[in-house]
């Protein structure tokens, strides 16, 4: 249904890669952003985000991958995004941050690394806007779609369904046709795209949307 893409694997010149994807069907841009802590690398800040996303029409997906989570979401609410997803294992007091995200109105996601066990995260769906399970280990982009996520997927979607829930079930990590087409039979509502939307955007963003038919 909804194609978010990373801007994680542009190399060059960024802000013209966010002029191309405003002329495309991507529904969100997804904001990688890495502290060298939580993960080894380190990306963006916002005086580096902000004349690039200028002229910026498509919904922000902002995805922190960081250890200190509300200094982030301070920072980073700042471009409005529709939703923040900060990573269940960096925080302690999960209730505290997920309030913290809602309260300045903003959707908010819990991100679980591959090695998360689904059910850990299960006294907070009911809270969450959408869970973003991670298909490959945080911390870069190209790397190899784990098959285990789609099992994960699929509890998450029983889960769901069984109790009356609302939140979307995003997927980040080697997506493309065939893994996305895995996920979206497991039940994901999302996907998020670096590595293959890059190799041809509008193209392959299209054949990302149109696997929900
Ligand atoms: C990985 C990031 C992903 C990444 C996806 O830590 O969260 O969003 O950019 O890149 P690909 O699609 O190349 O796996
Ligand atoms: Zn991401």
């Amino acid at each position: 249904m909804k194609v978010a893409t990373s801007i994680l694997s542009v190399k060059d010149d960024l802000k013209k890669c966010i002029d191309e994807l405003n002329n495309t069907d991507t529904d969100y841009i997804h904001l990688d952003i890495m502290d060298g802590e939580f993960v080894e690398n380190k990306t963006w800040h916002m005086d580096d985000l902000l004349p690039v996303l200028e002229d910026n029409n498509k919904p922000l997906d902002v995805h922190l991958m960081v250890n200190d989570v509300m200094n982030y979401i301070n920072e980073f609410s700042f471009l409005n995004p529709s939703y923040i997803t900060f990573h269940y294992e960096a925080v302690d007091d999960v209730n505290e941050m997920i309030d913290y995200v809602k309260k300045l109105g903003i959707k908010v996601g819990l991100a679980i690394k591959p090695s998360t066990k689904y059910e850990e995260i299960l006294p907070y769906l009911p809270k969450l806007d959408e869970v973003l399970v991670m298909s490959v280990n945080p911390g870069m982009g190209g790397q190899e779609f784990m098959l285990s996520t789609v099992e994960k997927i699929n509890n998450l979607k029983d889960y769901k369904v069984n109790n009356g829930l609302d939140f979307i079930i995003n997927v980040d990590g080697g997506i493309n046709n065939e893994t996305g087409l895995l996920c979206k039979e497991a039940g994901a509502h999302m996907l998020v795209s670096a590595s293959y939307i890059h190799k041809d955007i509008k193209n392959n963003i299209e054949i990302l949307k149109n696997l929900w038919g």
